[in-house]
């Protein structure tokens, strides 16, 4: 590229409503993570992340069980220090401990806490003391977070009692109270039965409406595609895929997967079968009776007409022979069961 070419104006597609709601500058980003590293003894949990989530966006953070994303979210909310690296949100260092990132930041921890004994808003007045909110002003913010949550129906009902949809709108409730401009939610429809999941998705839209930030961890991709702005896929600490839903689609779809079925016999299938596994511009080769699938990796389609002569030289009858469509699942399964932990960047 010509070194003296102006840099593009704008360096990531905006979105205008999110950022007049937020009052951030355009195009700022919130929060940024750089070649961040972290090491649990001898085990590495995160490899070179590079995050970038901009004003006002809603950025959903997938991947499999013990990918990292708890870990890089502690980071990110100070609990943890990286190994190497850096995490910041709005410009502060997320090791710092410095107490304006804590009123800038609010995070719902995966898992936290039953508070036996209390009732939903006496859980919240505690918090608020936690918070230094003056007791004057208590009543109004409890009264503000449960009408965001609408759970103004359980504020008399006691922590235990909750059901687990119940108590991660009160745990939400809670994120809220210092009025965050930043919103971290480790797994909040993790358990979650489908309707119960269905309003923390609502609930999550709101807090972009509101024109906060959001970060939102699960390990479905179905869960967050339709609300995230961006997505990161993460597997085994290496981010796989990051964009909007579209770009990182796009950038599985150029693997071709191809499904075929040959007539015959156990013998003609395995005589398939072999003819597949030989190909070296093919990887996930599997077998189902006389039924086929396999991938194409250089994604180019002459590749596939390449298959079908090869067959029928060796007078193999093939009965069907197409693309297989991706959709959103496909594409999560495709990206997180690759071996190499090869780093695809579509932004
Ligand atoms: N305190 C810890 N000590 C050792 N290993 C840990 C610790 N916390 C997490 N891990 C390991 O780091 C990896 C990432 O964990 P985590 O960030 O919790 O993943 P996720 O939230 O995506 O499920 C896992 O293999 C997990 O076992
Ligand atoms: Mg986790």
């Amino acid at each position: 590229m010509n070194k003296v070419e102006k840099p593009p104006r704008r360096e990531r597609p905006r979105d205008e409503v999110a950022e007049a709601a937020s009052g951030d500058a355009p195009g700022a980003v919130v929060i940024a993570v750089e070649g961040l590293w972290k090491d649990y003894g001898k085990f590495t949990a995160l490899k070179d992340l590079n995050l970038e989530i901009g004003a006002g966006e809603i950025f959903g953070f997938i991947g499999p069980n013990g990918a990292g994303k708890s870990t890089t979210i502690k980071i990110l909310t100070g609990l943890l220090k990286p190994s190497r690296g850096k995490a910041e949100i709005n410009g502060m260092d997320c090791a710092s401990g410095s107490k304006e990132l804590r009123y800038q930041v609010g995070y719902m921890p995966d898992n936290f806490g039953v508070y036996e004994g209390l009732k939903v808003w006496e859980y919240l007045d505690f918090f608020c003391a936690a918070y230094r909110i003056p007791k004057q002003q208590r009543a109004e913010t409890i009264e503000r977070v449960l009408t965001v949550t609408a759970s103004q129906r359980i504020k008399d009902f006691y922590m235990e009692a909750l059901s687990k949809g119940m108590k991660q709108k009160a745990g939400l409730a809670k994120t809220l109270l210092h009025d965050p401009k930043v919103v971290i939610l480790d797994e909040p429809s993790s358990g979650l039965d489908p309707r119960a999941r269905i309003e923390m998705r609502e609930l999550i839209k709101s807090l972009k409406l509101m024109g906060k930030t959001v970060m939102v961890s699960s390990h479905l991709l179905s869960e967050l595609a339709e609300i995230s702005d961006k997505i990161g896929i993460i597997e085994k600490g290496v981010l796989l895929a990051s964009g909007t839903v579209d770009q990182v689609m796009n950038t599985f779809r150029q693997e071709l997967v191809y499904e075929l079925e040959v007539v015959g016999d156990t013998v003609r299938a395995e005589k398939a079968l072999r003819l597949l596994e030989e190909k070296k511009f093919l990887s996930h080769v599997e077998r189902i009776g006389a039924m086929f699938s396999f991938k194409i990796d250089s994604g180019r389609e002459a590749d596939a007409v390449k298959i079908l002569a090869i067959l029928v030289q060796n007078k193999l009858a093939v009965k069907s022979f197409r693309p297989v469509e991706t959709d959103l699942e496909d594409v999560f399964m495709a990206v997180t069961q690759q071996h190499g932990n090869e780093n695809v960047q579509v932004e």
